[in-house]
């Protein structure tokens, strides 16, 4: 039986966010910069991560709760090993309506099979230009724009649709390649989301003027083809939607800085190490991983989550300053896309 939870605000919990992994094969300057996650760079041991195990019994007690979207993220989460196996637990749960992951696509020609056969429904590939030196540039040079796209085949070889293509908007380092990417998605069939670069972490030197507003976006795809607005799909969707007017699909502009949508924000994030987050741009989460280890039971840990939401104040992107860089944040490699 789910007992629904709302916040102080009255927003629901409906998406839970699994970060799998601080680990990550690509250096995204935006997340990730190479300077900083260089060779010996300490990530997370094994043993402080949850098990697959401790992850399915905690998104269990979630479930409970009103969520009903899971979607797995990182760091990379194709770089945990056999991650099938948790989105095989997973979709076998009860009340998952959608179940997705965001991932680079670097090792997804060796994993699409494996993932659709253990229930993975929705795919969303982060892909930030199709120009090979800077897509090498964005990515910390660690792959070719070419392993991405064979990436992407695979999974729609194996029977994935409507796959979702991400692209970080850079101000002068990629926004030159926006409609060469809108042209190259409308072509596949994919629906490219432009994401307004975010001052997530604390690392990657987020400065106001690196964004392309949302509307900056708009005109100059709409200059190219044509779009017209449609509404959201769902109250709490991060994406302004447009379709474009020929009928060759749609796209989404996710506007965090320029158009704010924490008011309908219904997203919980789950870390690698099992504590649980109510923003991206939280600076501490609430431990689960201890009294999970400790014995606690489910209620008792379902416990823990309603108080943890029952105050959550989180409206970050409308509370956004100049000085927002200033703040404590946890980092978008730890707590995921
Ligand atoms: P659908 O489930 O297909 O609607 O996708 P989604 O809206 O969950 O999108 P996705 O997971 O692809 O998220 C896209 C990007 O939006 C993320 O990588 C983040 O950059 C940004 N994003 C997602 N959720 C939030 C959020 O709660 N706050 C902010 N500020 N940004 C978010
Ligand atoms: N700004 C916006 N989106 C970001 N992501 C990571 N860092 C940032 C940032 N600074 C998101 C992108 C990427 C996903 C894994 O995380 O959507 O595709
Ligand atoms: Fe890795 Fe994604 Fe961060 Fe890039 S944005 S470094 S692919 S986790
Ligand atoms: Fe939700 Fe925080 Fe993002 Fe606002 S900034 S939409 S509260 S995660």
């Amino acid at each position: 039986t789910v007992l629904p939870i709302q916040d102080t605000f009255n927003r629901p919990l409906r998406d839970l966010r699994i970060s799998v992994t601080d680990r990550c094969n690509f250096r995204c300057s935006y997340c990730m910069p190479a300077e900083i996650f260089h060779e010996r760079f300490q990530f997370l041991q094994r043993e402080k991560l949850l098990t697959y195990e401790e992850i399915t019994r905690l998104v269990k007690v979630i479930l409970r709760l009103g969520a009903v979207k899971l979607r797995l993220t990182g760091g990379e989460p194709l770089v945990r090993q056999d991650i099938e196996v948790l989105v095989a637990q997973l979709s076998q749960l009860d009340g998952v309506e959608d179940l997705a992951m965001t991932t680079n696509a670097f090792l997804l020609g060796k994993k699409a099979q494996q993932l659709k056969d253990a229930g993975l429904r929705r795919l969303t590939i982060s892909l930030d230009s199709l120009d090979n030196d800077v897509f090498r540039a964005m990515n910390g040079g660690r792959a070719d724009v070419d392993q991405v796209l064979a990436g992407i085949k695979a999974a729609q070889n194996v029977g994935f649709d409507q796959i979702k293509i991400n692209m970080v908007v850079q101000r002068g380092i990629n926004d030159h390649t926006m409609v060469d990417v809108a042209r190259w998605c409308r072509d596949e069939g994919h629906i490219l989301r432009f994401i307004e670069y975010m001052d997530v972490g604390t690392m990657n030197g987020w400065k106001l003027d690196d964004v392309v507003p949302a509307k900056e976006i708009a005109e100059r795809i709409h200059d190219a083809f044509p779009l017209e607005r449609v509404p959201r799909n769902y109250k709490s969707e991060t994406a302004l939607r447009f379709a474009y007017a020929d009928g060759a699909g749609e796209i989404g502009i996710i506007a965090s800085v320029t158009q704010p949508f924490c008011g309908n924000c219904s997203r919980m994030r789950l870390s690698p190490e099992g504590q649980i987050f109510t923003c991206l741009f939280a600076a501490a989460g609430t431990d689960l991983k201890t009294p999970l280890r400790d014995g606690a039971s489910d209620d008792e840990i379902e416990q823990i989550i309603r108080d943890t939401w029952g105050s959550r104040i989180d409206r970050y992107s409308e509370e956004r300053t100049a000085l927002a860089n200033t703040r404590d944040k946890v980092e978008m490699y730890y707590i995921g896309g």
